[in-house]
């Protein structure tokens, strides 16, 4: 399995605080099923930077180690990044960079609601061809009320990922519920871990699949594993229609 967003390099923010700890969550990785990680350490979210050029050596170096210490997993780069108003200023000078360099970019919402110039943000990323990944829409609080607003966001570009761990039921039984109706309703293109610490916090991921075939059935489960490969050729995504519950202007009659 490919996972897309973590938190595994060491001593960059929340996630793995020492080398130990990045071995000991790439072992849990491997445990798990997964063979690659990209590693998407927070940008620009009020308290940690990582810029491009900070992450590129930092997964290097870890992948020696991993070479190192005998774990058959591979590290890619990438980044986590919020929306700040420069965004694309950023861009242009290689602060920023898409997931394994791919014209997909990760983003990270506030957790309790969306930043108000969104659409405008996913239309102009569109100009620049690239395409926004909303991490975990489930966990944030106005989507997780109005599923609908992330239909608007999907239906104008952007790409969502819902967590293993919310799948899973590790964040509640409400969070569970919403993230399995954003994929029934075609809102998801990606499940990943947003692993941070090897106790607690690890994968989980095989876990999420499973459920996932069971709730939903095994095509659904095999399209977010090839959406996830998708990435890593920097190939396009394909897009499902999304099950809306909007009613349409006939349906009101
Ligand atoms: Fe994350």
């Amino acid at each position: 399995m490919i996972d897309i967003h973590t938190h595994i390099l060491p001593g960059v923010d929340d996630g793995a605080e020492t080398l130990e700890d990045s071995l000991r969550l790439a072992r849990a990785a491997v445990e798990d099923g997964i063979h690659t990680v990209i590693a998407t350490p927070h940008h620009a979210n009020g308290k940690y930077t990582n810029s491009a050029a900070d992450i590129l050596p930092r997964v290097r170096a870890l992948n020696e180690e991993l070479i190192r210490a005998d774990i058959p997993l591979t590290v890619l780069p990438g980044q986590e990044i919020r929306l700040t108003n420069q965004f694309f200023e950023e861009w242009e000078s290689g602060t920023l960079q898409g997931l394994h360099e791919s014209s997909y970019i990760l983003i990270e919402f506030p957790s309790g609601h969306i930043p108000l110039d969104t659409p405008a943000f996913i239309y102009e990323l569109s100009l620049l061809n690239l395409q926004a990944i909303i991490a975990h829409p489930e966990r944030n609080a106005e989507i997780a009320s109005k599923p609908d607003l992330l239909q608007e966001l999907i239906e104008k570009g952007a790409l969502a990922q819902v967590t293993s761990h919310s799948l899973n039921g590790s964040f509640g039984s409400k969070i569970q519920q919403v993230a399995l109706q954003l994929c029934r309703r075609n809102l998801v293109h990606f499940v990943s871990t947003d692993a941070h610490h090897w106790e607690g916090r690890g994968f989980d991921l095989s876990r999420a699949y499973a459920l996932v075939e069971r709730e939903l059935g095994a095509g659904e489960s095999n399209y977010y594993k090839s959406n996830a490969a998708c990435i890593l050729a920097n190939s396009p995504i394909p897009i499902r229609e999304p099950l809306g519950l909007r009613k349409k202007w006939y349906q009101f009659w």
